[in-house]
């Protein structure tokens, strides 16, 4: 993990479970980030909803969480983000039933990688359904739910490939800027219903999906922990719209301010460029 002196300091967990609990929603929970979202939440006593589509692994990051010193109650459901509005609502209200959801995290998104023009439409417009569509949907939902309770906190995962466009994952950039500026604006209309929201931009995160897309000879320095990403995620709800994690991305985010917006461009497409595609049927 980079050293970084911007690390937040640890959160009253009393207090955060006050404000966001009884349960979370951790959307994509099973691996990754979404994992360490569910552990960290349950180590300060929230109960959790988790919705994946990789039921393995779903099943084994639940067994880890009831294992969980003062294990909290873990419900689990094998969910398909991606699919149609009514569909995703219906399965969403299902699992949900009666249970208050006092945070929500929409963390699952996918990222078709190369050429935009040479990448099948079907897996590019597949993911504006898991990294656009699922977060409308989730944040409609249950923001409305927590907006009549007046409390609740809803955490958008956007990333530092929002800030401008970049080659080889041009749509994936999209589709979070789009999850930045909703959830900005989220931000404000929902402050005055009792609702924090806040958008988090990640750099380059060591998890399943990150190392998938990873050239073999990958540079991997500046690199976060998941764990880093989802503390300073964690302590930056009701502080502020959005936050990139991490004090380098900060640093990376200043400097980016300081360029032309086409020499931000080059620069990102000359790291993005070397990335290679997932495997296919992870789409
Ligand atoms: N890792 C990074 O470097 C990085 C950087 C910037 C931003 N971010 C953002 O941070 C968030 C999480 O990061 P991550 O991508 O590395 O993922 P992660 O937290 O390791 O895992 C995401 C989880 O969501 C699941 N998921 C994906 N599509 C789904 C669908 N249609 N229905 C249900 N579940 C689905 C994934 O399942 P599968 O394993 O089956 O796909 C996976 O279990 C994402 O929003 C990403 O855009 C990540």
């Amino acid at each position: 993990m980079p050293d970084d002196h911007a690390a937040p300091p640890p959160l009253d967990p009393a207090a955060f479970a006050a404000r966001y609990g009884p349960r979370a929603l951790v959307a994509g929970g099973a691996n990754g980030m979404g994992a360490e979202y569910c552990r960290q939440i349950a180590a300060m006593g929230i109960d959790l909803v988790v919705l994946d589509r990789d039921e393995a692994a779903l099943a084994t990051t639940a067994s880890e969480l009831r294992a969980m010193p003062g294990a909290v109650d873990v419900v689990t459901a094998v969910v398909d983000l991606g699919q149609p509005m009514e569909q995703l609502l219906d399965a969403v209200r299902r699992v949900i039933g009666d249970l208050e959801i006092g945070l929500l995290v929409t963390n699952a998104a996918w990222s078709p990688v190369g050429p935009f023009i040479e990448t099948d439409l079907a897996a590019l417009v597949a993911a504006i359904d898991i990294n656009c569509r699922a977060p409308v949907v989730l944040t409609h939902e249950l923001g409305s739910r927590m907006a009549a309770r007046a409390r609740g906190g809803i955490i958008v995962m956007s990333s530092l490939a929002a800030e401008t466009g970049t080659a080889n994952v041009a749509l994936y950039s999209a589709t979070k800027a789009f999850d930045l500026v909703l959830a900005e604006g989220l931000w404000y209309e929902l402050r005055g219903r009792g609702v924090d929201v806040v958008a988090i931009r990640p750099g380059s995160t060591r998890t399943p999906s990150w190392q998938s897309t990873q050239p073999a000879s990958g540079d991997l320095k500046g690199v976060m922990e998941p764990a880093a990403v989802v503390a300073d995620a964690l302590a930056a709800l009701g502080t502020t719209p959005s936050i990139a994690a991490g004090s380098a991305n900060r640093a990376a985010e200043a400097m980016f301010r300081s360029m032309t917006r086409r020499d931000v461009i080059e620069l990102m497409s000359g790291i993005t460029s070397r990335l290679v595609p997932p495997d296919a049927s992870r789409a």
